[in-house]
């Protein structure tokens, strides 16, 4: 189990609640997060939270992720998902288990949505669910986060 959960948010995540809402939902970023918060506290878990909209300042955080005892990491990447080789090679670096969450099916999306620099990384994917990606990719983490 994880003990120490990092959660990322990439460009544009901070606009959710007022961002599409019919594509991305209601609830807020801090809405969310308060959730995972709470799941991460009723297991004895540390839960961390970092939403840019900057592509190096994401790559700069899960750098400290290698340093700061954090044992998995919840990634939505947003688009640089689909563009970012550094943010790619960041996780690569870290060795650190991650799920991959987008909020929306991102396969019923356009192409370009379709490509993930990230996904053969990842332990696993999480698409389409809404908020409760997240969870569930908290679930996981707090579960068996270290040992699927
Ligand atoms: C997203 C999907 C991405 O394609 C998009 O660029 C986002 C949000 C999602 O959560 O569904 O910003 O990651």
């Amino acid at each position: 189990m994880a003990s120490r959960i990092l959660v990322l948010n990439g460009p544009n995540l901070n606009l959710l609640g007022t961002r599409e809402p019919d594509l991305y939902g209601s609830q807020t970023l801090d809405q969310i997060n308060a959730q995972l918060a709470s799941l991460a506290q009723q297991r004895h878990s540390t839960v961390s939270f970092f939403q840019t909209n900057h592509e190096g300042a994401l790559i700069d955080r899960i750098h400290q992720a290698r340093a700061d005892g954090t044992d998995f990491i919840i990634i939505n990447a947003g688009a640089l998902t689909h563009t970012s080789v550094a943010l790619r090679d960041a996780l690569s670096a870290t060795s650190l288990r991650f799920i991959e969450v987008h909020l929306t099916n991102v396969h019923r999306r356009e192409d370009f949505r379709h490509r993930s620099f990230l996904a053969d990384l990842a332990v696993g994917t999480i698409v389409g669910l809404g908020a409760a990606g997240y969870r569930n990719a908290m679930e996981f983490a707090l579960t068996d986060g270290s040992s699927a």
